[in-house]
């Protein structure tokens, strides 16, 4: 029997409920599939500060390397906010992304054909949208240096090298090989320095990849197109705060933030989590939606473990959950046959693996 140490991060808010749920459907495949998982479990964020004063606890990080594969649910939450910067949640995240050099955030927007009247955008503009978000996410204006909150004045600094643009670049190349071979690049070439390097830099490598079809967009003009016709995208390649904004406009597309599911990737152990928050509001009433970490986990059998098929079942058994018609209260409008709470989605996803 095969078996993988996995590293698991609740977090705060609604991150206990949803990474249970995941944990849950990865056991049916693993049973399925013979494949053991050991989880430890490690603290990061509010939680982690309360207990340790200390967002990011060296445990969790020497946890999180020693591990396959980390599995991540969400953290943050109203009582953490005016902590200083190095002391708040996600100042805990951003190191452990940081440690673990996953520079390279894939966020994957599908639309579940059940699903596609649940968005915000016509049903016509929605339908069968299948895009990609490389996202850069150890550097630029998260990182750069120098930066600083003085009284009556504060600055970040954004800032990349060639060489990080290059490798987010060849990721974003690797994966449009497997897809429909195109790449858009977004930045805002027209004003800032770091995107007209950002823009050569991708030019230059598309060389390597003549198959693959290279375009360049604004970043304002991206947010723009992503919704007037987000079928035009295969994989958009971008920077560490325009994906992080793009990402969550491009989730809307789906009809719910809490359906997508994300993998960091490229480092030293590739970190998994969904795109959305820890939702304090609704925090501990079982109605959050499971699926976008349940997906989450599903991409960690794929780019952590090479676990192909464990990861297809679940992708299978999440979409055979909504054809039959179980939702969460998110998407209770939206051909629902039975309401469920988080754990009740994640038991019926958890049967529907199939062989
Ligand atoms: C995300 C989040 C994080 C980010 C926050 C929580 C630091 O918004 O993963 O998109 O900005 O990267
Ligand atoms: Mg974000």
């Amino acid at each position: 029997m095969k078996s993988y140490k996995i590293a698991v991060i609740k977090g705060d808010g609604i991150g206990p409920e949803i990474v249970d749920e995941a944990t849950k459907v990865m056991d049916a495949v693993g049973k399925k599939l013979d494949i053991k998982f050991n989880y430890n479990e490690y603290l990061m964020g509010g939680c982690a500060y309360e207990q340790t004063g200390n967002p990011l606890p060296d445990e969790t990080l020497k946890g999180a390397l020693s591990s396959d594969a980390v599995l991540f649910g969400s953290i943050g939450g109203y009582q953490w906010d005016s902590l200083p910067r190095e002391l708040r949640p996600e100042s805990g995240l951003l190191r452990l992304r940081s440690e673990l050099e996953v520079f390279a955030n894939l966020r994957p927007v599908k639309i579940y054909h059940e699903l596609s009247s649940a968005s915000t955008l016509k049903e016509e503009i929605v339908s069968g949208v299948d895009l990609m978000v490389v996202r850069e996410l150890t550097g630029g204006i998260y990182f750069g240096k120098p930066r600083e909150k003085l009284e009556n004045k504060a600055y970040n600094t954004m800032v990349y090298s060639k060489d990080e643009i290059r490798r987010i670049a060849k990721i974003a190349f690797e994966i449009a090989m497997k897809r429909d071979k195109r790449v858009c690049s977004v930045d805002k070439a027209n004003v800032l320095e770091v995107s007209q390097l950002w823009r050569d830099s991708v030019k230059e490598l598309a060389k390597e990849y003549p198959e693959v079809e290279l375009s360049h967009m604004y970043v304002d003009n991206a947010a723009m197109q992503l919704v007037r016709n987000p079928k035009q995208f295969d994989v958009i390649l971008t920077g560490n705060i325009f994906g992080d904004i793009l990402s969550d406009e491009a989730s809307m597309i789906s009809g719910s933030i809490g359906l997508l599911p994300s993998a960091s990737i490229g480092g030293k152990v590739g970190v998994y989590e969904p795109i959305h928050g820890s939702a304090p509001d609704i925090a501990g009433q079982a109605i959050a939606n499971p699926i976008a970490t349940i997906a989450s986990a599903s991409m960690l059998l794929k780019y952590s473990l090479n676990e192909t098929k464990a990861s297809f079942l679940i992708d299978e058994a999440i979409a055979k959950t909504l054809k039959d018609g179980y939702r969460t209260p998110d998407l209770s409008e939206y051909g629902a046959k039975k309401i469920c709470k988080t754990h009740e989605m994640g038991s019926v996803i958890a049967g529907n693996i199939g062989e």
